[in-house]
C-alpha cells in the first residue's frame, strides 16, 4: 500500500505541513539569532560578529510574523492535534508547551515595541516600518531595554528543555513524539 502523505492541517496522530514548515523555519531563524547573540557576548564587536548581528532585528522581525501565524495556526487546530497525553508528564509538557509559546511571542513583541518608540526610524528591509518618534515613547525603549535580552535568554533555556526532553522520548520512551513533527512511520500513518 502506498504511503499516506502528510496533511496540511493537524490530526490526533501528527502536525501537519503548515505546523512544520512554521515549526522548522521558526527554529532555524532563532538558532542564527542566538547564535549571533552568543558570538557578540563572546567575542565582542567583531567583523564576523557584525555578519550575524547585523541582520538581528530583519530575521527578528520576520520571526515576529512567523510566530504570529503559528499562534493562530494553533488556535485554528487547538481541537485537532496530538495530545501530550495524562499524568505529571502530560502536564509538564502542557505547561512547557505554554511557556514556550508565551516566551516566544514576547521576545520579538517587545523589541518591536521599542522600534516603534524609538527615536530613530525602523527600516530593517531598507524602507521605513516605523518612523522615528520625537520625543520617543521612553516606556517601550525602556521595557526592551530591561526585558528584551533577559527573556531572550530564558527562551533559549526553554528551548533547550524542550530539545532534552524530545532526546528522552526518543531514546528512553521511544514513543514516536519526534515523527510527530518531523516524519510519519511511527506517529501513525
Ligand atoms: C524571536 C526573535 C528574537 C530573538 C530570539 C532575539 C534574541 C536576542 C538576544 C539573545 C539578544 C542578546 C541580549 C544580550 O545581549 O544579553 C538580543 C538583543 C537585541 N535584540 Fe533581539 N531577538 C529577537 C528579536 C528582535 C527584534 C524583532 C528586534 C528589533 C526590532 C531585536 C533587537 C535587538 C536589539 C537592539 C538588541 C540589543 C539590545 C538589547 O539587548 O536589548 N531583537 N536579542
Amino acid at each position: 500500500m502506498a504511503p499516506k502523505s502528510v496533511p496540511l492541517r493537524d490530526t490526533r496522530q501528527l502536525y501537519g505541513k503548515v505546523t512544520r514548515l512554521l515549526h522548522w523555519s521558526i527554529a532555524a531563524l532563532m538558532l542564527w539569532q542566538f547564535f549571533g547573540m552568543g558570538l557578540k557576548l563572546l567575542l565582542g564587536r567583531q567583523p564576523v560578529v557584525a555578519f550575524f548581528v547585523g541582520s538581528h532585528q530583519a530575521v527578528g522581525t520576520v520571526l515576529f510574523v512567523l510566530i504570529a501565524l503559528r499562534v493562530v495556526w494553533a488556535l485554528v487546530n487547538r481541537r485537532s492535534r496530538p495530545d501530550h497525553g495524562a499524568g505529571f508528564w502530560g502536564l509538564a509538557a502542557r505547561l512547557g508547551h505554554m511557556a514556550l509559546y508565551l516566551v516566544m511571542a514576547l521576545v520579538p513583541t517587545i523589541a518591536l515595541l521599542r522600534a516603534y518608540g524609538g527615536e530613530r526610524a525602523f527600516a530593517p528591509f531598507g524602507f521605513q516600518i516605523f518612523p522615528a518618534q520625537e520625543p520617543p515613547i521612553t516606556w517601550t525603549v525602556n521595557l526592551a531595554g530591561a526585558l528584551h535580552g533577559e527573556l531572550a535568554w530564558l527562551l533559549l533555556v526553554l528551548i533547550l528543555g524542550h530539545v532534552v526532553m524530545v532526546g528522552v522520548h526518543e531514546s528512553m520512551w521511544r514513543d514516536g513524539t519526534l515523527a510527530r513533527m518531523a516524519g510519519r512511520r511511527r506517529a501513525g500513518l
